[in-house]
């Protein structure tokens, strides 16, 4: 099945690098129409610059914007938002992917400043950027909402307590969202399990083959692991799934 998102506009958080690049990659090439944003506009120039590069030969792909943003400030956030639906109609698609991990260690010893930090950019901003498309688009033509999450959302570990309660937190919001958008808009997440990015570099590169061994399916992810289950859940073909967390782990839940 190819899946195409022609005519569609997408608007991708912390899509500068790692997971939301790939899904801001992913998207384009499926024809739609695509915002990249995080705080730094020259890595978001470099990113656009960089998808485009890599485009499968021939292919048809979306137009590609880059507009700096704080994921966790609401001005910043519908700024944003405003800018794409003047450029493109509207929003059809929102990826909320940026997130923020400042802290690691006993949860009772995380600092007040590292707790507001993480809230604001991983809770908090997800519901400003539906919010803002809500308001400015999806009320009147629907769409798509995805929340990335992280398997840490339903399981317990110890040195990242906050960061793991702020990603449950984002899956409730994921479900009662949907159940309040319904039927226009359909809300979704995805869980991933430890994937290869800067963010979670301190976790895997000093062993990664180490850790693969325990993974079921024997390899950490991709961020294009996590980009392929996301086009799927923003297309029409998902037209019936709402509300639902889609693990994307190589079966590290299994084992957790
Ligand atoms: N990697 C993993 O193993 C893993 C596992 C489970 C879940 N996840 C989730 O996957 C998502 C992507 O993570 P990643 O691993 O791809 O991280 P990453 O490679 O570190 O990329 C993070 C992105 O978010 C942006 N960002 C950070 N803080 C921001 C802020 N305050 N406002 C706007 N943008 C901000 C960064 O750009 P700037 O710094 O330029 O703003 C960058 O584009 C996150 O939600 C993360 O929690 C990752």
């Amino acid at each position: 099945m190819e899946i195409r998102l022609d005519g569609k506009t997408a608007v991708v958080t912390g899509a500068s690098k790692g997971i939301g690049k790939a899904i801001a990659a992913a998207l384009a090439y499926s024809g739609a129409n695509i915002v990249l944003s995080s705080r730094k506009q020259a890595s978001l120039e470099q990113a656009v610059d960089d998808i485009r590069a890599a485009a499968p030969p021939g292919s048809s792909i979306g137009e590609m914007l880059a507009i700096a943003a704080h994921a966790g400030d609401a001005a910043q956030a519908d700024a944003c938002v405003a800018a794409t639906v003047e450029r493109f109609g509207g929003v059809d698609i929102l990826v909320n992917n940026a997130a923020t991990n400042p802290y690691m260690g006993p949860t009772l010893a995380i600092s007040e400043a590292q707790f507001d930090k993480t809230v604001q950019v991983n809770w908090k901003g997800p519901l400003l950027w539906a919010q803002s498309c809500w308001n400015r688009s999806m009320r009147r033509r629907g769409g798509a909402i995805l929340n990335i999450a992280s398997i840490g959302g339903l399981s317990v570990e110890t040195s990242i307590g906050i960061y793991n309660g702020t990603k449950a937190a984002l899956l409730h919001l994921t479900r009662t969202l949907a159940a309040e958008l319904a039927p226009g808009v359909r809300v979704n997440a995805i869980a991933p399990g430890l994937v290869k990015t800067d963010m979670a570099r301190a976790l895997w590169e000093p062993n990664e083959h180490a850790l693969a061994r325990h993974v079921p399916m024997r390899r950490l992810g991709e961020p294009e692991d996590i980009a392929a289950a996301a086009v799927f859940l923003c297309s029409d073909e998902a037209s019936w799934i709402t509300g639902t967390t889609t693990v994307v782990d190589g079966g590290m839940l299994l084992r957790a």
